[in-house]
Order: C-alpha cells, then structure tokens, then sequence
C-alpha cells in the first residue's frame, strides 16, 4: 500500500470514479457543475491518496488555514479496503507533513475519530443567512 500526495494526471479520474461510486452523500461533490469545482479544490488543498498498485483505494483533503489551522475535510476509504488502517494512515500522513500546526477534523463519524484518540473541540454551525 502506498500513500502519496495526489498528482492530478496521475488520480484524477480514479479518485473522481470511486467518490461517484461511493453514493449520494459523496457523489454531490462530482455531478454536474461540482465535477470541475472540486477537480480544482483537490489540486488547491491538502490532499493524499493511498494506493494498491493501480487501484487508487482511498484519499484525505484538507485544508490549511494560513498556517494556523489545518482542517481535515474528506476522508474516504473504499469499502473493499476498508478495516485495514488506511483511513488512519491517511490522517497520520498530515500530522508528519505538518508537524507544527494542529489538525482539526469536520466529523461525520464521531465514533471513528474517538477510536483514533482524537479529542473532541467545539462543534460546527452552519450559519443560516437572512433573506436580504
Ligand atoms: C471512516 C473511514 C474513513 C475509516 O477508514 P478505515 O480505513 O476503514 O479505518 P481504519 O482501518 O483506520 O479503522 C481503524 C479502526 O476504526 C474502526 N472504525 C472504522 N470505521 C468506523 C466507524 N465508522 N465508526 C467507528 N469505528 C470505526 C475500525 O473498526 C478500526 O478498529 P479496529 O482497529 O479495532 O479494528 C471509512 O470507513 C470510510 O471511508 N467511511 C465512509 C466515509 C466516511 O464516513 N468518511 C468520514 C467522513 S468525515
């Protein structure tokens, strides 16, 4: 298993293909007008693939706050390949890379992030804009 920094010509299309297969809560970011968008936001943040020889099975992007920060946004590991670290060893990729700024994770799996000894800080709130 190999895990590097994402290289678009190299990715691209496999990474785009597995977050489609993943299913309607993931497929938002490659339907339609979100395919080019978040093609972009691959290459502008933080992102790492693992990788068993051609089978592109899994990524993490993330975001950097000006050095501040670091905001952990996706992490997918497809389901076949899922149970073996790869989720963990996506995360830990970030911490070596950084080592001197913290990582903040947007949680959907609460209870994953707890079995990774990750502490958790606040929560999140969508602001809902008024009706200007
Ligand atoms: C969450 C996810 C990334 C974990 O990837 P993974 O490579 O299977 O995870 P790991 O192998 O590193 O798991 C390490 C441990 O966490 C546990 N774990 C995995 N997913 C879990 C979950 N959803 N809830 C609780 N524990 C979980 C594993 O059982 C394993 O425990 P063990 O060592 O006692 O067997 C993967 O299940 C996934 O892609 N899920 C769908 C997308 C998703 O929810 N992403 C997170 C959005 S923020």
């Amino acid at each position: 298993m190999e895990i590097r920094k994402y290289q678009k010509d190299r990715d691209q299309e496999k990474l785009m293909k597995m977050i489609t297969d993943e299913g309607k809560e993931w497929s938002c970011y490659t339907a339609g007008a979100a395919f080019k968008k978040y093609c972009a936001a691959l290459e502008a943040s933080i992102t790492y693939v693992a990788c068993d020889g051609d089978i592109l099975c899994g990524y993490c992007r993330s975001i950097n706050d000006c050095g501040f920060y670091i905001y952990v946004c996706d992490l997918l590991v497809m389901p076949e390949y899922r149970g073996r670290n790869i989720g963990q060893k996506l995360m830990q990729c970030i911490y070596k890379d950084y080592p001197d700024v913290t990582v903040y994770v947007m949680s959907d799996v609460d209870k994953y992030y707890k079995k990774l000894g990750y502490a958790r800080e606040g929560s999140i709130f969508e602001v809902k804009k008024p009706n200007i």
